[in-house]
């Protein structure tokens, strides 16, 4: 095959294509990226963050020859907003009584010859006179630093520094006294002093290495649907997020429900968020909630979205605004006397439904009357198309926003066979922000699928300004979600194939991308029937007692019709009724069905060669609130298609499914819902991608998903002055499909250099099957 690439041809702009989207799940945060050693550090842990949770979770009594009560009240905290504080009470004095904090994972993790500090509040009672002692220690108990503090009797912040002797990954902070009575402890808290450039309150230096070495564009964060899950006052404990509660002192910041079930200490804020994308060379990119909690049906009376307006324009002057502006000043005071120009505002996240978008226009056209410099990103809902999808498109065109946020969730089958999904994108009009994308799972063959696509987002830069993976970060003992492109524990860390993949083509984004035409393509390979949807037809519940009746399949080219008998499903039974088997290409199925008992609908299988390989029309799916087509290929779930739908109990749904080839029309009660197509699965011979570099230099992007490797010949036009240059390759090659990488193997699958001798203009390559070469001059 040859591929011309024309520099001459209309160049788009790139811009900030490329970035990373952070998210606190999987304890991204507290746990995670942000550098605190001591969980539960102000003893906030509580059943609203997880019902094993409280007040003492991973904290320890220490009882060596003393005896200790440990308990935690209210009464005269160090901040209001953080109510609780600890009494260590000692009623059995010796030489070793106290508490001990666990950490994360396996325990605090040391390094010898680190420094570490600790901070605490402490007070005790009026006549104690005893010491504390702070001591680093094994899980077994061997000290290995110690320092005493003596404590007065009113609250004080106490500071001590360590120097770790050892390397211990499961080590214990731990505070005792000797001598009876009680000591008052609050906001304990150990960070190492090797954070991400030295930062106080800062980050885990690895994990924030790894990110700037992928130099994204921008940040997004925090969220999410950690952004939109929660209660409407900011002041509840299971509030929303609301980045106010995230910033000043950190003693002040009020610990927070994270929707993910666990608690959020807030010590890692918009402040630090700011600054991390800023230490990373990224633009930030916050997204805010817009007063509506799609996972409780809660929204904000309309009448009363002033503090949610304020919200998104007091984020604007924190960001952008002078020191001499209110928010501005505390940004200020922080520390960051200079803005941190923030160009980008999400509002919402995945929010489907008229409220939502209500309130999101009010926001909106608040921002847009005060901030026309800032480009506002509009949602698109949780799914990659339908009508809550389309809902948020006509939003956005309506309203004339900048980006929509387009999410989704899919088998790496999908990305092959979706991959000129933008091609038809129009240019004008917003522009597509991918906000969330990922196949599921983080194998070699996930990244490789995933860098094909990469490609077909880079070809239509028209259409598509920005684009992040995610999930990003998840601790190998604290899993909400998977897959996610970086994998850590409580002191190592390491990339995923996938996350190499991300590296790869955010070092080598382009200023522009280049037109490129392919001749002599050899055939696409064909991995599924592209005329038919074949298979057998089973009848299931959905956590429901169903009954279906006046059940018939014809076939719509033959006009043959078959009935089958009235059928019932106990509810928990797990039984399904496999209806027949069908190799028709074109058929409809009608049915009536009714939910007598449970609380969410229907499911009817289709085209199932086997519970791996098969479609899927779920009546009543995520909490009883839609319906989707999804499509499952090799274990593996697509949503093909998503609508707002409702289960009623005790009521006859007629419904109608209507294959045409592989479009799939479904209706309820004559009414149409779902109207897709599942794209057959092929792989291109080549997916290819070429770009002027910001010094006007070339890069080429070319992934071979193929297990066969493909030849091709490259030839530059309108390039002149690159005549005669060498390119390098970096490259991914190699690995069988199911490789991964591991905290014990953190970097099988990964990139390496490669000296080839190519010069411009004309060149040929032998791409290697299953694999990605990205081609560059120097500079
Ligand atoms: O990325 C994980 C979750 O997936 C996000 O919180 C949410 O937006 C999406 O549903």
């Amino acid at each position: 095959m040859r591929i011309i690439v024309d520099a001459a041809i209309e160049k788009k702009e790139t811009k900030d294509l490329f970035g990373i989207f952070f998210e606190d799940l999987n304890h991204a945060a507290d746990g995670g990226l942000y550098g605190e050693l001591v969980r539960n550090r102000s003893f906030e842990f509580a059943t609203v963050d997880h019902p094993d949770y409280h007040s003492l979770t991973a904290w320890e009594k220490i009882e060596g020859d003393g005896a200790v009560k440990l308990i935690t009240e209210t009464g005269y905290p160090v901040d209001s907003h953080n109510p609780h504080y600890l009494i260590m009470d000692i009623y059995k004095p010796g030489l070793d009584a106290g508490v001990q904090n666990v950490g994360w994972g396996s325990g605090i993790p040391l390094k010898e010859g680190c420094i570490y500090y600790f901070t605490c509040y402490a007070r005790r009672e009026q006549d104690r006179t005893e010491p504390i002692t702070v001591s680093l220690r094994s899980q077994s108990g061997k000290v290995y630093e110690t320092s005493e503090i003596i404590i007065s009797d009113t609250w004080k912040k106490y500071e001590l520094q360590f120097r770790s002797p050892v390397t211990d990954n499961s080590a214990r902070l731990a505070i005792t006294s000797k001598g009876s009575g009680k000591v008052y402890l609050d906001f304990v808290s150990l960070f190492p002093a090797d954070t991400y450039k030295g930062r106080k309150n800062g980050v885990r230096r690895d994990i924030a290495e790894l990110l700037e070495q992928m130099h994204p564009k921008f940040m997004r964060f925090p969220g999410g649907c950690l952004v939109h899950d929660g209660s409407l006052n900011p002041d509840d404990r299971d509030s929303m997020y609301r980045w106010k509660n995230t910033i000043g002192p950190v003693e002040s910041r009020p610990a927070r429900r994270n929707n993910w079930g666990y608690n959020q200490t807030l010590g890692l804020g918009f402040y630090e968020l700011f600054l991390l994308s800023e230490d990373i060379g990224a633009k930030p990119l916050p997204v805010i909630a817009a007063g509506y909690d799609p996972h409780h049906k809660r929204e904000v009376p309309l009448n009363e979205m002033q503090p949610w307006i304020d919200d998104a324009l007091d984020l604007i002057e924190f960001a952008n605004g002078s020191q001499e502006t209110k928010w501005g000043s505390i940004r200020a005071e922080m520390g960051h006397p200079e803005p941190f120009h923030m160009e980008y505002l999400g509002i919402g996240n995945e929010e489907v439904g008229e409220g939502f978008f209500e309130r999101f226009e009010i926001i909106y056209h608040a921002v847009r009357r005060k901030h026309p410099e800032i480009k506002v990103i509009g949602t698109s809902g949780p799914n990659a198309a339908g009508s809550e999808f389309e809902r948020g498109w006509e939003s956005g065109r309506r309203n004339g926003v900048e980006f929509v946020d387009e999410h989704y969730y899919q088998s790496p089958e999908w990305f092959l066979a979706n991959h000129h999904r933008y091609d038809s994108y129009p240019g004008d009009g917003p522009k597509v922000f991918l906000g969330e994308y990922a196949s599921w799972g983080n194998t070699w063959y996930n990244a490789l699928t995933e860098a094909s696509f990469m490609t077909g987002l880079e070809r239509n830069a028209h259409a598509v300004g920005l684009a992040c993976y995610a999930p990003l970060l998840a601790h190998i003992d604290y899993v909400n979600w998977k897959p996610d492109m970086i994998w850590y524990n409580n002191h190592k860390s390491y990339g995923t194939p996938n996350y190499y993949v991300q590296k790869m083509f955010m070092n080598h984004q382009g200023k522009y991308q280049l037109h490129h035409e392919m001749e002599d393509i050899p055939d696409n390979e064909i991995l599924s029937d592209t005329e038919r949807i074949a298979g057998r037809i089973i009848l299931c519940d959905y956590e429901s007692e169903v009954t279906y009746t006046d059940i018939t399949l014809m076939n719509e080219d033959t006009k043959e019709t078959m009935a089958f008998e009235d059928c019932r499903i106990d509810l928990d039974s797990g039984k399904e009724i496999i209806l027949t088997e069908t190799d028709c290409q074109n058929y409809t199925l009608c049915l009536k069905a009714v939910e007598t008992e449970g609380y969410r609908g229907f499911r009817i299988r289709f085209g199932s060669k086997d519970s791996d390989n098969e479609y899927c029309w779920t009546l009543g799916g995520w909490q009883n609130q839609d319906t989707f087509i999804g499509e499952k290929i090799n274990g593996k779930n697509s949503d093909l298609s998503q609508c707002l739908l409702t289960v009623e109990k005790n009521r006859t749904y007629d419904l109608r499914l209507e294959v045409r080839g592989r479009r799939i029309k479904t209706y309820v009660d004559n009414a149409l819902y779902h109207d897709t197509e599942s794209k057959p699965v092929i792989i291109e011979p080549l997916y290819f991608s070429a770009q002027e570099s910001e010094k006007g230099g070339l890069i080429i992007k070319a992934v071979n998903v193929s297990e066969k490797a493909v030849k091709a010949s490259i030839c530059i036009r309108g390039m002149d002055a690159l005549e005669n240059k060498e390119l390098e390759a970096v490259c991914m090659e190699g690995w069988e499909p199911d490789a991964v990488n591991s905290i014990t193997s953190p970097d099988m699958v990964s990139p390496g250099i490669k000296k080839v001798k190519v010069t411009l203009p004309e060149f040929q390559f032998e791409l290697p099957g299953r694999s990605i070469y990205i081609f560059h001059t120097n500079g």
